[in-house]
């Protein structure tokens, strides 16, 4: 278990869910085909026990059971579980943090974390805690950005850095884990062994100006900079990322890519 002090999911769950509704209708679907892919990849069916660790409003879940899994989830923010509850009524779904998992040892087929373990204080601790409650000849999934160098999206990921409180010297940065070396280091750490390490090209798209900003502003990440700045300050940092993207019709397209890391026990 992690020590009380690393915890963020009570900073972190009501930045995250200041903008539920928008991430749930705009955001979360870019992840549609990298949670199909993932799902796919891990072999989740009929009966499978499936865990979301950092589920947000559920789009993994709701996919999961759909493929006939028991489906479970936990996230930081009650406004973000409110939808997954609404969309996926029989789910055991927790509010909590992801470094102290109210689930027993062993209990899951499957468990996945979609760009969630690096907004654990300690994301190690949180990954040991996903590998306790994966059963003995489980699957962990382990999702995060691709490197920069392969997603557009780094400029807008970017675009608000200056609006962020200044970070501590030593704070991992949003692609602390995507090189394929430091991701094993880091299954590695928790005692997992590395099955596959793989990318999916999942882009950003918008149908116009209005529905970027508001996907864009939903973030947590977002929320924090606004926190720090202004709302206006963060949409015209995103009004600006976004302008070289914008296609004849009005509408945006951002190629985007998530690195996933599949594991077991050794
Ligand atoms: C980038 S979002 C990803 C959400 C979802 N996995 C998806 O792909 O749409 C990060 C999620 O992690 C959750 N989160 C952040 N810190 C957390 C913590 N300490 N404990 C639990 N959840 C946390 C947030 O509430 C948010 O839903």
């Amino acid at each position: 278990m992690a020590t009380l002090n690393s915890r963020t999911g009570k900073v972190n769950g009501p930045l995250w869910g200041h903008g539920a509704e928008d991430w749930a209708d705009i955001q979360e679907g870019t992840l549609a085909p990298v949670f199909d892919r993932v799902l796919e990849k891990a072999s989740v069916g009929q009966g499978t026990k499936y865990l979301d660790v950092g589920c947000g409003s559920g789009m993994a879940i709701s996919k999961a059971e759909a493929k006939g899994a028991f489906a479970a989830g936990l996230d930081a923010s009650q406004a973000l579980l409110d939808i997954a509850g609404s969309r996926s009524p029989d789910a055991e779904l927790h509010l909590g943090d992801l470094e102290d998992l109210p689930f027993d040892d062993k209990r899951f087929d499957v468990v996945t974390s979609f760009n969630s373990l690096q907004y654990a204080g300690n994301p190690l601790a949180a990954l040991k805690e996903a590998k306790r409650v994966m059963c003995t000849q489980g699957t962990i999934a382990i999702v995060t950005w691709s490197p920069p160098e392969m997603m557009e999206v780094s400029s807008l990921i970017g675009a608000i850095k200056h609006l962020l409180p200044p970070a501590p010297p030593d704070a991992p940065g949003p692609f602390a884990l995507s090189e394929a070396k430091s991701l094993r280091a880091f299954a590695s750490a928790a005692g997992l062994l590395t099955m596959e390490i793989f990318d999916i090209s999942a882009p950003w798209i918008y149908p116009d100006k209005d529905t970027g900003l508001r996907g864009l502003g939903s973030s947590g990440v977002a929320a924090r900079a606004a926190a720090n700045s202004s709302i206006e300050a963060v949409e015209d940092a995103h009004a600006s990322a976004l302008a070289p993207f914008r296609q004849i019709d009005g509408s945006y397209r951002i190629e985007a890519s998530l690195r996933c890391l599949l594991a077991r026990l050794p």
